[in-house]
């Protein structure tokens, strides 16, 4: 039986895997910003089998508060071996390149929010030699492209960071597992127009976050088929891809 924190659970990946989690009878404790929204969730996944669902509202970039929170994570469960990082903002590209304040908030909350919550997560599991960190990152993350760079940097500074978390936790037999995603059918992507083979749903992808935690993986591409997407993408030379609109 885990003792699972969800940071981001309102997120529709999050809830489609918290409440995987619930079904197995995983102890949840689920952290979100707004308290409404956060107790709608904790409804839904109370009466799918979890062993106890703790709720905790909190603002991702609210740093000063992420030690009180994961030490109510560990009151409340008696302990703490996984943790899910899963929120995140779709920039607004054309808003970014017009506002260094925006750019920057974003990045705050795609990024820095991220990794300093990790550094706290990391010590603590470092120490008892054991835990499972899982953070969503994104596809977006593996190339710059002029559509989405803002999301797309701060992504890709989390994967490379996890990357070295993962290298120094190794030792610890810590999972480091980084989750990217491709297109998924969920409120962040409201605006933009979906359908076709490489539209996923949260519950797929939550199905395969669930699976590469119990596969002990590194790192998932979720659906499977976007690592080789983006290994095509990574591979094509600079000086094409400049001019390609992507
Ligand atoms: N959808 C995709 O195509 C896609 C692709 C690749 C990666 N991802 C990543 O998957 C993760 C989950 O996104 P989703 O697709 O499930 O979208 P979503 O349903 O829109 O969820 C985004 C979540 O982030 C939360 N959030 C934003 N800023 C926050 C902050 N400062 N503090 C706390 N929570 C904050 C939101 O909380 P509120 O409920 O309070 O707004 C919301 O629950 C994100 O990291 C996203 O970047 C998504």
């Amino acid at each position: 039986m885990r003792k699972v924190l969800i940071l981001g659970a309102t997120s529709a990946i999050a809830q489609a895997t918290a409440r995987l989690f619930a079904a197995k009878g995983d102890h949840l404790f689920i952290a979100g910003r707004s308290a409404d929204r956060l107790e709608m969730v904790r409804q839904d996944i109370a009466v799918r089998g979890a062993a106890s669902v703790g709720v905790f509202a909190i603002d991702a970039n609210d740093r000063a508060r992420h030690e009180a929170l994961l030490d109510a994570a560990e009151r409340a469960m008696g302990g703490l071996d996984t943790v899910l990082i899963a929120h995140g903002v779709l920039s607004d590209q054309k808003a970014c390149e017009g506002s260094v304040e925006r750019a920057l908030v974003d990045i705050e909350t795609n990024a820095l929010g991220v990794i300093a919550l990790l550094t706290l997560v990391a010590n603590r599991f470092e120490a008892r030699r054991s835990g499972t960190i899982a953070v969503i990152s994104s596809v977006a993350g593996d190339r710059g492209r002029k559509s989405n760079y803002v999301y797309g940097a701060a992504k890709g500074m989390v994967t490379l960071f996890l990357q070295g978390l993962r290298n120094r936790l190794a030792a610890a037999e810590v999972q480091v597992l980084t989750i990217k995603p491709g297109f998924v059918d969920t409120p962040m992507t409201a605006a933009i127009p979906k359908g076709g083979p490489l539209w996923a749903k949260p519950e797929d992808i939550a199905t395969g976050i669930l699976a590469a935690i119990e596969k002990k993986r590194d790192v998932v591409y979720l659906p499977w088929f976007w690592q080789w997407i983006m290994l095509i993408i990574r591979m094509i030379p600079e000086r094409i891809f400049k001019r390609l609109s992507l």
